[in-house]
């Protein structure tokens, strides 16, 4: 396809792969709406107390750092997975040109919304979507979407939409390590194989600056969140059925319980400390190469 941004359609839902997103969505949807978080990524906490009341200012300078990286002589942007909209917002208040591609109708709303329908918006998944001007943006942002997209797909994609000379620009954690736990999470995708794979597709690394020490302290706000007061409302609420209705409550033990335990231990590895034993946060720049 060779269009215009103008012309790009704003319905192509695609449902194709949705499973795993869309368990996602509800997290980040939830994520929005109860902690009214403008941002969907990690804090940047640099000289600030690891707190859940500081994280909307944590966030906030992930941003500024992130949006610091866009080489100058950038206009036309692409924001694969934007959010809540907040990055979007400080791209257009800087006066770039931006288009954004979303999954999630709610998050694409709330950004078109927090843009003052500024940005144009494209609905689905980015490895499957056609919907986009081709050789057209001067830099492709993956923030904290990268670990979504399978990335051969994802390269495939940035060369198709991105300019030869542009840039992808990616910020994001990937696995270092071996998970030798089955507690630990799997997001994320391979460093070194996602490094390899860039380099194979023609994408020139130029910056490659580790931010794990930065955001790791996400990870224990976000534990804090789930053990401290998620947890404890479920309990709640499973105390209350036992009381109310024993029948349910020893229908929902019988085939919830294992789950539950399963989740509880998964979410006590979730520390800043497990997080930077196995994941590396990195903000990668590449520069789009022509093929050989
Ligand atoms: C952790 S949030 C990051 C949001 C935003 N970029 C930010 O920095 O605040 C991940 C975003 O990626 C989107 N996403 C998930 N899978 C995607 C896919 N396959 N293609 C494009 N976006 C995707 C989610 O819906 C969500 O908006």
């Amino acid at each position: 396809m060779n269009s215009t941004p103008k012309q790009m359609a704003n319905t192509n839902l695609n449902s194709k792969g949705h499973g795993k997103n869309f368990y996602n969505d509800i997290g980040l949807r939830l994520a929005h709406k109860l902690l009214g978080l403008e941002y969907l990524h990690y804090g940047y906490f640099e000289n600030l107390p690891t707190a859940l009341s500081n994280l909307p200012q944590a966030q906030e300078k992930y941003m500024e750092v992130v949006l610091g990286h866009i080489p100058e002589g950038v206009t036309t942007i692409l924001d694969i997975g934007c959010g809540a909209g907040g990055m979007a917002k400080n791209m257009v208040l800087r006066g770039y040109d931006l288009t954004i591609c979303e999954p999630d109708p709610y998050l694409l709303n709330k950004t078109q919304e927090m843009t003052n329908h500024m940005v144009k918006g494209v609905i689905g998944f980015y490895q499957n979507t056609n919907d986009l001007p081709e050789n057209y943006f001067d830099l492709i942002l993956m923030s904290e979407s990268c670990q979504y997209v399978p990335f051969q797909m994802g390269f495939a994609q940035h060369r198709r939409f991105g300019k030869i000379g542009g840039y992808v620009l990616i910020s994001d954690f990937f696995i270092t390590k071996n998970l030798d736990s089955p507690f630990l999470s799997k997001s994320g995708h391979p460093l070194d194989l996602f490094l390899k794979q860039a380099q194979e597709s023609g994408f020139e690394l130029i910056k490659n600056i580790d931010i794990t020490p930065q955001t790791a302290p996400t990870m224990d706000i976000y534990q804090s969140l789930i053990i401290n007061k998620a947890f404890p409302i479920f309990e709640a609420l499973f105390e209350y059925t036992q009381k109310k209705y024993p029948t349910l409550y020893k229908l929902l033990s019988y085939f919830l319980s294992k789950k539950i335990n399963f989740v509880r231990q998964k979410y006590l590895t979730q520390s800043a400390e497990v997080f930077s034993k196995y994941k590396s946060y990195r903000i990668l720049l590449f520069k789009i190469n022509p093929l050989t």
